[in-house]
């Protein structure tokens, strides 16, 4: 389970799928919402059972975290069982925690042990190292804790809790739900009212799953399209059972594959469908892609639904800033998407993009630029050239940079290259999609 920072590269070599991709599959669970089923859980009185965990190396390092601290995380088979300490009930780690891949285990985490009076140490793989932790260090030390950070607030980083912490009340500068989670998280154990604002919506899996637990929130729309969430300390969660939804940032990548190789029908079941995470969808139907949710229901407190998808003739599509809250971890496997497709296509507001696992801007411009597609970036937008008839598509090698969803668009890409396209190192997948090579396979990829 734990990865060896040195562990040897899984290079890979893409041909173009010789056969349509057809079948059904179910994409493993929400990362988002499987780490907040863990935190949570750990913070309530109770016991929970969570089914549809996604058991990636990103999520098992927040099972083990939150074992450090001090709750009981067990599995039989595919259930996952929670034994919660109470808010304010964690006991210190006797190690530094080790959040591996993790941004969102690492800044979520960051807001509970914020509000509990424990020191501790949290550090991470390379690409985390290397990513800034100054948007929660700054607005958590508000309520009384520390934070101790390498130069450029980078981990290594102690945290010294606060016992008695005061409630926050901030406004996001960026458009980020691990900010406004780490915020809310801290909020539980504070006496009184935490408040955040943000300017543009983002992914509302900590509001609906505080709920589910128990804690009343308070969401207020405010003008052009922001929200203030509210809650008020110290809060009480009571054990409740957790069902998680498939992942629709994991279900992007056969569904980018499925458009693209001809002749494909694929049908992804059990997929979420929450509106602050489907932008992919709607810009893909823009493009033309045929994509539909069949058997919609709701599942655990979140919409859920299957997709089919069939290969479909794309051309490009102008998307607008405002969306990229809504499709955040996609714009890599858009990006091979707009490549294939008629005419050119302007995504923009990707300014986040250059802090996520990898500088996704300029890592997806090398993976697209090694492959013969052109593309440039002006300001913080990306702008892609369609399919040029004269020119392959492949041929180039894709460095990953220790990014799970460049080495899936990457693959993506090759299934649907005229080139064969050489990816250095897929072992990273396995933080959100274990089983990715084998689940493509089984739709008729021949990795
Ligand atoms: C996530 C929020 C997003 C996203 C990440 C998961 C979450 O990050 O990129 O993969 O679970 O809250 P930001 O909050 O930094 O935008």
């Amino acid at each position: 389970m734990q990865r060896h920072h040195h562990a040897s590269a899984a290079p890979l070599s893409v041909s173009r799928s010789s056969v349509p991709l057809s079948g059904t599959i179910a994409v493993p669970g929400d990362k988002s919402i499987s780490h907040r089923a863990l935190m949570l859980a750990s913070l309530a009185e109770g016991r929970t059972t969570i089914t549809g965990l996604l058991e990636g190396e990103d999520v098992l390092r927040t099972a083990q975290a939150m074992r450090a601290l001090g709750a009981k995380i067990t599995h039989e088979g595919e259930k996952w069982i929670v034994e919660g300490r109470g808010v304010g009930a964690l006991s210190e780690p006797e190690d530094v925690l080790d959040m591996g891949n993790s941004g969102t285990a690492a800044r979520l985490l960051s807001g509970i042990l914020s509000s509990h009076g424990i020191t501790s140490i949290m550090t991470g793989d390379a690409s985390l190292r290397s990513r800034p932790m100054r948007r929660v260090t700054v607005p958590l030390a508000e309520n009384g804790s520390c934070f101790v950070t390498r130069k450029g607030e980078r981990l290594p980083m102690a945290i010294v809790g606060s016992s008695q912490a005061t409630p926050i009340s901030y406004r996001l500068p960026v458009a980020s739900a691990q900010v406004k989670s780490a915020i809310l998280l801290a909020g539980l154990n504070a006496q009184g009212e935490t408040r955040v604002e943000e300017p543009v919506a983002t992914r509302d899996h900590t509001e609906n799953m505080l709920r589910h637990f128990g804690v009343p929130v308070q969401i207020d729309k405010i003008p052009e399209g922001g929200r203030l969430i509210s809650l008020t300390g110290p809060a009480t969660l009571k054990a409740r059972d957790v069902v998680v939804p498939g992942d629709p940032s994991s279900s992007a990548f056969p569904i980018v594959a499925a458009l693209l190789v001809p002749n494909s029908e694929i049908v992804i079941v059990g997929v979420g469908l929450n509106v602050l995470r489907t932008g992919l969808f709607a810009t893909l139907r823009e493009m033309g892609a045929v994509l539909l949710v069949e058997n919609e229901r709701i599942e655990g407190g979140e919409p859920v639904g299957d997709l089919r998808v069939k290969a479909s003739a794309l051309h490009g599509v102008d998307v607008p800033p405002e969306r990229a809250p809504s499709m955040i971890d996609e714009y890599p496997v858009l990006a091979v998407a707009c490549a294939f497709a008629n005419g050119s296509s302007r995504l923009r507001g990707l300014e986040e993009l250059r802090v996520k696992e990898s500088d996704r801007l300029s890592a997806t411009v090398a993976l697209l630029v090694a492959n013969g597609v052109s593309v440039r970036v002006e300001g913080d937008d990306m702008i892609i050239d369609g399919r040029d008839s004269n020119k392959p598509i492949g041929g180039g090698t894709v460095e990953t940079k220790m990014d799970h969803r460049l080495a899936m668009s990457a693959i993506v890409l090759g299934l649907a290259a005229d080139l064969p396209v050489h990816v250095d190192d897929t072992a990273f997948i396995d933080t959100s999609f274990p089983g990715f090579v084998s689940l493509m396979n089984g739709l008729g990829a021949g990795l």
